[in-house]
């Protein structure tokens, strides 16, 4: 069953709905998993964004799972494929997700994060999500990656991925965000990139799907400038995207009710210089076919991660 855009009116009966399909996902993404790992659970699930999802192609065995066999909407953005691939990379059972949906696609917040609460409640226990994004500092390369070390974000109610929900398979009714990203494995991430060059600087999610106008990109210039003139290097803005946020709200949501159980981060694959930092306009052709060096390097991060 599809869930439709909620209104905040008739709550209940969306919250009841998108319970009932979170909880069949997720016994038929955990039948998947053990099918597809002979019972291993994945030792990391990644969820691939723009231009990322070749990845799913250097898995051993790989059997996949599509979206919609969950009750999930197929993913309608260019380069995202939605669906889940399990098998192996360096010899780890991984599992892999090919995609995600956007709220520039008209989806709730609760929606867009059903994915990774399927995830989290078939016993996934590690995730690194990955996002293509502008860079607010002209100083960064297209291609480079970017941990992100804090976010930046204003979610109105209908929008929020925790609107109305909580309980077992949600989490706590209120949360900090900071439980969704773990120091213990960024560090662990900066340790085994070694040669790998990884900025550390905050994500600012805006809705999309338009790109930002040069006006929004200087603002946020500004603000990074403001964060570096007190040496606050891990909360100053570093780059922009359309997408992660929810993601890491239902991490942390989840986190709070078990006591830290996911452990989860998050690093940007810079395809583009915010609007108005360089001659270009940004597009989305310019951000897939920009993906492909900091991909290379994001398989190079995760094959250390697993090594
Ligand atoms: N802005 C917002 N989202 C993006 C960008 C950007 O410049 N590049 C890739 N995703």
């Amino acid at each position: 069953m599809i869930i439709t855009n909620p209104s905040l009116v008739g709550q209940q009966a969306y919250n009841e709905s998108y319970l009932k399909t979170l909880k069949q996902g997720t016994e038929k993404l955990s039948d998947f998993l053990s099918n597809g790992l002979f019972g291993q659970q994945p030792k990391l699930a990644v969820v691939l964004g723009s231009g990322l999802g070749g990845l799913a192609n250097d898995l051993e065995a790989p059997q996949s799972l599509e979206f919609t066999e969950l009750g999930l909407p197929v993913a309608g953005a260019q380069g995202h494929a939605g669906r889940f691939v399990v098998g192996k990379l360096e010899g780890e059972p991984v599992l892999l997700q090919q995609g995600r949906i956007h709220m520039y696609e008209g989806h709730p917040g609760p929606l867009v994060a059903l994915p990774i609460r399927m995830m989290m409640n078939a016993g996934v226990r590690d995730i690194l999500i990955t996002n293509a994004a502008g860079a607010l500092d002209p100083k960064v390369n297209i291609g480079d990656l970017v941990l992100n070390t804090s976010f930046h974000f204003q979610l109105p109610p209908a929008y929020h991925p925790s609107t109305g929900l909580s309980g077992e398979m949600i989490g706590s009714q209120f949360y900090p965000p900071a439980f969704g990203y773990s120091e213990e494995m960024m560090e662990k991430i900066k340790e085994r990139a070694k040669e790998i060059p990884l900025h550390e600087g905050g994500y600012v999610f805006r809705f999309g799907p338009n790109y930002e106008d040069p006006s929004d990109i200087r603002d946020l210039s500004l603000k990074r400038s403001a964060f570096l003139d007190i040496g606050e290097i891990k909360n100053a803005p570093l780059v922009v995207g359309m997408s992660t946020v929810p993601e890491i709200l239902a991490v942390a949501q989840f986190n709070s009710q078990y006591q830290g159980a996911i452990k989860c981060c998050s690093i940007s694959n810079v395809t583009n210089l915010g609007a108005g930092l360089s001659s270009i306009q940004p597009s989305h052709q310019e951000v897939l076919e920009n993906s492909a060096l900091g991909g290379k390097r994001l398989r190079e991060i995760i094959c250390g991660f697993l090594g």
